[in-house]
């Protein structure tokens, strides 16, 4: 695997049930230090926003958490690292397979309409002050995954960069290329927030889309118009109320499927 020099630690496991889990225990145990980061060829039990899960095909994907730097920013601030995580996986899959790929707010990574990645940002708090004691940014990415590897109610939605573009791809090139791009955000966080939300907004593919916003239960219809300089999305509902959607429990789908 990983031959690059970094800060921190790139600490490779053939399998885990999950790499957000296991850099969160070693971080909780005093054993990790920012910069960390810890790869896995399959992950037996990974773990997706809202309680999902995350399919993770040995040896297909990249499946990877880091250990980024709170730097005493609140939970609120910090939970914006994960859109900074996005367009550093854009970047990275541009860089290394040419792909273009877009983001759908906040934390997946799409192409026509299907996703390709998913982001799972995580934090631990001390007991004792209440801040924010590590951050552990999970990312997924399908990588030399074939239609048939995706679980049948997946396959209308999810895609990967071999099926995109038609050939296998170098697993440990594209990931030291993103995680170059993650010791990047841990050292730039939050001063250049400027580059990450420009290019936020460039690739953000929801835009001018009529969308759902789902929460539980509840559901609401508006067209997104925008992301607001805290990268929430800015939506005017159909109600007639434009709001700004910052919450991190919410699912945003197309009109007429995932995007
Ligand atoms: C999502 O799509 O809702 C987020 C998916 C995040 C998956 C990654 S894979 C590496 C890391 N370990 C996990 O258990 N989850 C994240």
């Amino acid at each position: 695997m990983s031959e690059i020099k970094r800060k921190g630690r790139t600490i490779h496991l053939e399998c885990v049930d999950s790499t957000n889990t296991y850099l969160k225990n070693l971080s909780i145990a005093g054993e990790a230090d920012f910069y960390d980061c810890v790869i896995a060829d399959t992950q037996t039990g990974g773990r997706g926003r809202l309680g999902r899960s995350f399919a993770s095909n040995k040896g297909k994907g990249i499946y990877l958490s880091y250990l980024m730097n709170p730097k005493d920013a609140s939970a609120e601030e910090l939970s914006r690292i994960t859109a900074w995580g996005a367009v550093a996986v854009r970047d990275a899959l541009k860089e290394t397979c040419g792909l273009d790929v877009g983001i759908k707010w906040v934390n997946d990574l799409v192409y026509e309409g299907r996703k390709v990645c998913g982001i799972l940002t995580e934090m631990t708090f001390g007991l004792e002050n209440g801040k924010v004691h590590s951050v552990i940014m999970g990312i997924g990415i399908n990588v030399n995954h074939d239609e048939a590897d995706f679980p049948e109610e997946l396959r209308a939605v999810a895609t990967s960069v071999k099926i995109i573009g038609g050939r296998e791809w170098d697993i440990s090139e594209l990931a030291d290329n993103l995680i170059l791009r993650l010791d990047a955000i841990n050292d730039d966080f939050p001063k250049s927030k400027e580059y990450y939300l420009a290019e936020y907004r460039r690739s953000c593919a929801v835009i001018g889309k009529k969308i759902r916003i789902i929460k539980g239960d509840a559901e609401r219809c508006g067209t997104a118009l925008d992301i607001d300089e805290n990268f929430g999305l800015v939506v005017a509902f159909d109600d007639g109320k434009t709001e700004t959607v910052t919450d991190g429990d919410v699912s945003v789908r197309g009109f007429y499927g995932y995007i």
